[in-house]
């Protein structure tokens, strides 16, 4: 039995009701974005509504308006276990990340290192590469072990040495569903006198997260990926949130959150999250080991994830079993089942030696969403020898993913085998 009522929460969905030639649609394309429960399009239709304004003003609206946001930071803290102060919004995980790298590239000189991965999205590596040429700082990037698509920690020891300023790494690979043991590299890190920011939008949406746990210095997700809208999140200890040199106007307040922000689009992410605690409330194991130090919305949050993690994954050992049956398939991640606390539900596969494109625009005719090519995921594809080739199918499972999904998708990708 998955520890939660799927049937009863597809019902808060209203995009999975969608039909194609009379049958519902199945999202299996949730790393590239999940749907949103109704509360999020109401939380972000009432903003508009009732509180549309700008930030500071003498008046209902805005008051109104800034109440919400403060809020929103909270209920943000409460999903990551940190400090409203220390949650900045933006639009987007790319986008913060190209800030972050921007401040803290202006602490470094020449002849410093940037350390990354070959397992992270080009969200990861692009802005520390981008800094390396306008800086010359040296920028090392770590190995995958292609066999099983994990980060080759021997690597990572060796590239992290007396001249490391900074590591970024990802704490899920949004390809292969790697899960990097992100509290040893912030170790690590810390121990060569590096800081550390994590990339956390492929992790955030299947694990619950303790920022002061893993101990990592800035942690990027994004809302779209965890049932919110467009809209991403940096959280930074305060200390550097304070003393990083920002990029800021004049009379603005916060050194981070730049402009006017997307107001009603953090309204539906603070509703998303709520959404998440009510899933906890409902179908958590309060009292679960290792949740005895969360209390309120904090506890409800982890019990919500612990159940979506086990749901997911009790769902994902289906879509492995299903997919090893097809004749010709090839499978990148972690596929031995004693492993699968080290992944997401989240896998890329090709059928024999149908482009990944057949594939996948196969199954968008017959209402199945999934994603081929790279991701964004460009230097795995390459270190996987698939770049040149149009990358791989990926499939992505979610909390709201049905076991009669999962058995259509394998049966049409039996089909499209043969
Ligand atoms: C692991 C990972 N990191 C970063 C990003 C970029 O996020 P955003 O679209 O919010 O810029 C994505 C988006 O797919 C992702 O999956």
């Amino acid at each position: 039995m998955p520890a939660i009522d799927v049937p009863a929460i597809r019902h808060r969905f209203p995009a999975l009701a969608i039909t194609e030639g009379g049958r519902p649609v199945a999202y299996f394309d949730g790393p590239g974005g999940t749907q949103v429960p109704q509360t999020v399009i109401d939380a972000m239709t009432r903003y508009l509504r009732t509180m549309n304004a700008n930030h500071g003003g003498h008046f209902l609206t805005s008051q109104r308006s800034d109440a919400l946001l403060e809020h929103a930071h909270e209920v943000v803290a409460d999903l990551l276990c940190a400090d409203p102060d220390e949650v900045k919004f933006g639009a987007n995980m790319t986008t913060l990340n190209f800030a972050l790298s921007r401040s803290i590239g202006a602490t470094l000189g020449p002849g410093d290192e940037v350390v990354v991965t070959w397992l992270d999205h080009e969200a990861n590596v692009g802005p520390w590469e981008a800094l390396a040429r306008e800086r010359d700082v040296v920028v090392r990037r770590v190995d995958v072990r292609t066999d099983d698509c994990t980060l080759d920690l021997d690597a990572l020891r060796d590239a992290i040495g007396p001249r490391t300023r900074h590591v970024a790494v990802g704490w899920a690979s949004n390809a292969v569903g790697t899960i990097n043991p992100v509290a040893e590299i912030v170790r690590l890190a810390h121990d060569a006198g590096a800081t550390v920011s994590v990339d956390a939008v492929a992790y955030a949406p299947h694990v619950g997260i303790d920022v002061r746990e893993v101990d990592c210095d800035f942690l990027l997700c994004s809302a779209y990926k965890f049932y919110g809208p467009h809209v991403g999140v940096l959280y930074g200890k305060r200390a550097l949130l304070d003393s990083l040199p920002a990029f800021k106007v004049r009379p603005a307040e916060d050194r981070w959150e730049t402009g006017t922000q997307n107001h009603e689009g953090i309204a539906g992410t603070a509703a998303a999250v709520e959404y998440l605690a009510e899933v906890g409330e409902r179908f958590g194991t309060p009292f679960a080991e290792g949740l005895s130090r969360y209390g309120g919305r904090r506890l409800a949050l982890k019990a919500a994830m612990a159940a979506i993690r086990s749901t997911e994954m009790e769902l994902f050992g289906r879509l492995v079993d299903g997919l090893e049956s097809l004749p010709g398939i090839r499978m990148w991640g972690i596929l031995d089942r004693a492993r699968f606390d080290e992944r997401c539900p989240t896998i890329a596969f090709r059928l024999a030696d149908q482009p990944p494109s057949v594939t996948t625009e196969a199954l968008g005719r017959l209402g199945m969403f999934a994603w081929d090519g790279d991701y964004y995921a460009t230097g795995l594809m390459e270190r996987l020898g698939l770049a040149e080739s149009g990358g791989a199918v990926r499939v992505g499972l979610m909390h709201y993913n049905t076991p009669d999904e999962v058995d259509r998708l394998v049966d049409a990708l039996r089909d499209l085998a043969r």
